[in-house]
């Protein structure tokens, strides 16, 4: 973790920037700030960035983020996080209010009616490091299959289904009626067998709803502009849009959907008697939290997130969605950790960690990180709820080197 950074209180308000020359001026500061780290980043799916670190001659600091194809120079809105500022603009930015400060206090998570502990099968897949999981009502043998992975080769540009065919075999060896298939948010790593598995299963005699958070929308329309796929493709493609605290049956099972953002804006994780899978919302202490770049991503909403989470009871577990087991001290793969053991190991977000150092660190690291191998095919799959697109055309974007 980098050096605590002091956020500015007074960054609100008009600042002035002069980017070329490397200066940062604040109209409520004298002082000026220097540029002493600067970095293009991959601004995931929406174009380049640039980030930049500025440090004030009083103490504080602050990071920039600025969209290479940002609006032309003028007065713009920029939003100010705790020592985040995204900028649009290269000469002006009119900062009108500061989000971490006017936040309202986080919600402590309440948990649906536990009049039963459900059954968890955790199924990984190795390709794409994906946990997924089937949760039972153990009275009725009624099902969810929560993040079902499709596979896909890259080198051959093909589609099998493997994985989700595992997962089938696995509902009908224990008698599973599967009444919901559910995506904690569209993934960028791997491709969804929600589609696939609903067809199935519809065959063998009961169709399972799609299930997503209602915010899939935005992330729709988005990544459905940059990769030119009509309305048609995609409206419509997910059954279920869940509302924020909606409670929903699994038999006689009470589960309750959580909007987790920060890794995505439409994150939702799912409570399930004293479980709570949360995708990619916050992995396994030693690996720590994932990637808060994607368009719509916020590292302060990350941190709340996992402040959220750990307002739930300390014996509850916490399923993620991916795991990378570092090499030592173990090497296999694992689905959960209770909320006690990630409050005092995780080892970016442990209770205690103030969030001005998570997202700093967390926008650093950001910065240098590769964009997913799957992660072209995967979102243009993934916002049609798994369905192929109609011409069976997948876009890919080709990087131009020494044109
Ligand atoms: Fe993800």
């Amino acid at each position: 973790m980098p050096t605590p950074v002091p956020s500015c209180t007074r960054l609100v308000g008009r600042l002035s920037v002069f980017v070329e020359t490397g200066h940062f001026r604040c109209l409520h500061c004298p002082g000026s700030l220097r540029r002493w780290r600067s970095a293009t980043s991959n601004q995931l799916a929406g174009g380049h960035a640039k980030l930049q670190s500025w440090r004030h001659e009083n103490g504080f600091s602050l990071q920039t983020y600025l969209p290479l194809d940002s609006r032309p120079p003028g007065i713009h809105k920029a939003r100010i996080t705790s020592n985040t500022l995204y900028m649009h603009s290269t000469s002006h930015i009119q900062v009108t209010s500061n989000p971490v400060q006017n936040r309202p206090p986080v919600q402590p998570l309440v948990p649906p009616t536990i009049t039963m502990e459900p059954i968890v099968h955790t199924v990984f897949e190795s390709q794409t490091s994906t946990w997924q999981y089937i949760v039972a009502d153990p009275s009725t043998k009624t099902a969810v299959i929560i993040d079902p992975v499709l596979d896909f080769d890259p080198a051959r540009n093909a589609i099998s289904t493997k994985s989700a065919d595992a997962l089938l075999a696995l509902a009908k060896e224990e008698g599973y009626i599967v009444d919901y298939l559910l995506e904690t948010h569209a993934h960028a790593d791997h491709l969804t067998a929600a589609k696939y598995l609903q067809s199935r299963l519809s065959k063998e005699g009961k169709k399972p709803d799609i299930g997503i958070g209602k915010r899939i929308a935005g992330v729709q329309e988005r990544f459905a502009k940059r990769y030119g796929i009509a309305r048609e493709e995609y409206e419509g493609a997910f059954d279920k849009l869940l509302e924020d605290d909606e409670i929903f049956h699994v038999g006689e099972l009470e589960a309750k959907a959580v909007h987790l953002p920060g890794h995505t804006p439409d994150h939702m994780g799912y409570l399930i008697g004293k479980n709570i899978f949360c995708g990619d919302s916050i992995f396994n202490s030693d690996v720590g939290s994932a990637r808060c770049d994607f368009p719509g991503g916020d590292a302060n909403d990350l941190y709340q997130t996992a402040t959220k989470l750990f307002t739930l009871p300390p014996a509850f577990k916490i399923y993620t969605g991916h795991d990378y087991p570092p090499k030592t001290p173990r090497t296999a793969p694992q689905a959960s950790s209770t909320v006690a053991e990630q409050m005092t190991q995780n080892k970016h977000l442990k209770s205690g960690t103030s969030e001005a150092d998570f997202v700093s660190w967390r926008t650093e690291r950001d910065a240098g990180l590769a964009e997913p191998r799957l992660m072209h095919q995967a979102l243009q799959v993934n916002i049609r709820a798994g369905k192929l697109p109609g011409d069976g055309l997948l876009h890919v974007p080709v990087k131009v080197e020494g044109w």
